[in-house]
């Protein structure tokens, strides 16, 4: 690649789409690590959740998803959501010649990192636990590791509601997670894009002594790492990064929940249409 190119690559967009708001965990994540690059994040609003639909219609969703962000001309897509990272991204990343990441790979290996006792609890959406993937990401790490698992589906729409540090919360992540407590484990992979929100309310059942892994910050650095080897970071300054945000469905609600998840910065947000 010669200069010129190069250099409008770096200037190219980061692609980051999810179910809907959870995903702006992960964007979070991505612009406090990469300040200077410019980003799009897709919401599929109208659709969510993902979590409790079947494979089929995810890896649709996320193949739609994945083309409306790679119209804007991106250099890397990052598949936010949990869900359809398990389901969908082998599809994902032999239907588009970009680099594609997804979330489970990332938390797998921060997590098999973390566990000194080889025991690993994994918590995310119906789909998520259904499709073993996070299992087989760690089991391909480190087949001593052995894994335990729970679906949570309350969790979403706990979080998105404002109450992750409520007391209903802390009685229902209580029954959730009594299994795996009781298992020993030493780490557990928040897996899904909304449970970095209950990191205090999770952390106070499971204790001290149990390492909580983010998938979110763990793909970060995997954007970061990536984008390095192809000399892809753009070196431009942070105040002049582009952030454009679209969702499939009621914007105001996604800047009203969304501040949640991203905080500052979350000022306008665009209806896309999905072909
Ligand atoms: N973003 C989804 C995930 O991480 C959670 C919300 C949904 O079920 O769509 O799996």
């Amino acid at each position: 690649m010669n200069d010129i190119s190069n250099k409008s690559g770096r200037k190219k967009l980061i692609g980051v789409f999810d179910s809907g708001i959870g995903g702006l965990t992960v964007l979070r994540e991505i612009t406090r690590l990469l300040p200077s690059e410019n980003t799009v994040y897709l919401g599929d609003t109208a659709r969510v959740p993902y979590g409790s639909k079947s494979k089929q219609t995810v890896e649709r969703y996320s193949v739609e998803d994945a083309n409306f962000l790679v119209r804007h001309n991106i250099k890397l897509l990052v598949t936010a959501c949990n869900t359809a990272s398990a389901y969908a991204l082998t599809r994902l990343k032999n239907e588009f010649d970009i680099p594609v990441i997804g979330v489970i790979e990332p938390g797998a290996r921060a997590a098999v990192a973390a566990t000194i006792a080889n025991k690993i609890g994994v918590i995310g959406t119906e789909g998520t636990i259904k499709s073993s993937a996070y299992c087989a990401a760690i089991k391909s790490i480190n087949p001593a590791v052995s894994t335990f698992v729970k679906a949570c589906p309350l969790f979403v729409p706990l979080v998105e509601e404002g109450w992750a540090n409520d007391e209903v919360t802390a009685v229902i992540a209580s029954r959730y997670l009594e299994d795996i407590k009781g298992s020993g484990v030493d780490t557990l992979v928040l897996g899904c894009t909304h449970y970095p929100l209950l990191k205090e309310t999770i952390g106070a059942i499971m204790g001290k002594s149990v390492a909580l892994v983010d998938s979110a910050a763990s793909t970060a650095n995997e954007v970061k790492r990536i984008l390095t080897d192809r000399g892809l970071l753009n070196d431009g300054s942070p105040g002049e990064a582009v952030r454009k945000f679209f969702v499939t469905d009621s914007p105001e609600r996604f800047l009203t929940v969304g501040r949640r998840f991203f905080g500052d910065g979350l000022d306008q947000a665009e209806l896309a249409f999905l072909e």
